[in-house]
């Protein structure tokens, strides 16, 4: 893992956003992984006035929410159309967001499954991580091999959540979310995290021991993963000034 510790959330999103950039300079067809909350909204901002080209790319998101209509203001779908895809020139046929509304859910998390593998996997994933550890929607305790399926979210979720509804009773008890075996897949991944309320999530990620209690704990086994942090939420992390270092002495010719 690569730790970037950033004064702001600000710095650390424009080099979340050059890598990005990199990724679709040097590839223009890449697939790319994306998340939804508030963690990336500055990126896809940052993205967006880049005006990079999105006329070749893949998007795969992580997840959606169970049973909430795509046109909901808080469903992914409008999520994403809102803050990025009707800002770039991307094909909606190259957009695929997970279906909350299938009839048969298994089926659907085949088909998306086998949809990554057709675009040739993903090349680089877009990470949050939920004050639980979640990554995508996979909850503490989900297996570390899963691929795409339903979860029921934890009540930390749903209230973490809760801003963004008006209240937790609104917030969806059920989501389709990417597995982390379908994430691990990805050539690179991409964790953002902002503020001090993420601060324990990331202590025990990059720094605990790999459990499924902390679902991106398991990033630690990944060989291409970049942690973009703000300082709060680097504030648990013992190694901090290692990091610092590695990151500001960082050897011209050092790609990754
Ligand atoms: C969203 C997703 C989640 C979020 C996480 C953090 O697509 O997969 O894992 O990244 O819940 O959410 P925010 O950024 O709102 O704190």
């Amino acid at each position: 893992m690569e730790i970037i510790i950033q004064p702001t959330p600000e710095a650390a999103t424009k080099i979340a956003a050059r890598i990005i950039a990199r990724q679709l300079r040097e590839k223009p067809d890449a697939v790319l992984g994306l998340a939804t909350g508030s963690t990336p909204l500055l990126l896809y901002r940052e993205l967006v006035a880049l005006k990079l080209d999105w006329s070749k790319v893949t998007t795969f998101n992580l997840d959606e929410y169970v049973g909430l209509p795509r046109e909901h203001p808080q469903s992914y779908h409008s999520f994403m159309w809102e803050n990025l895809f009707r800002h770039v020139n991307i094909a909606k046929k190259n957009v695929h967001i997970p279906d909350g509304n299938t009839k048969d859910i298994p089926k659907f998390c085949a088909k998306y499954e086998k949809q990554i593998r057709a675009a040739g996997g993903i090349d680089l994933q877009v990470l949050g991580i939920g004050t639980d550890g979640h990554i995508g929607f996979n909850e503490p305790t989900s297996s570390l091999a899963s691929r795409t399926r339903i979860k029921t979210l934890t009540q930390l979720t749903r209230r973490d959540n809760a801003r963004f509804f008006g209240s937790e009773a609104d917030v969806p008890h059920h989501v389709v979310t990417m597995g982390i075996g379908t994430i691990m897949e990805a050539k690179q991944i991409l964790l953002l995290a902002f503020g001090p309320k993420k601060s324990r999530a990331i202590a025990e990620a990059v720094e605990g021991p790999i459990t499924a209690v902390n679902p991106a704990s398991v990033l630690q086994m990944h060989p291409v993963t970049k942690v973009c942090l703000d300082a709060p939420a680097a504030s648990g992390l013992q190694r901090a000034d290692y990091y610092r270092w590695v990151y500001d002495n960082k050897p011209g010719w050092q790609t990754f």
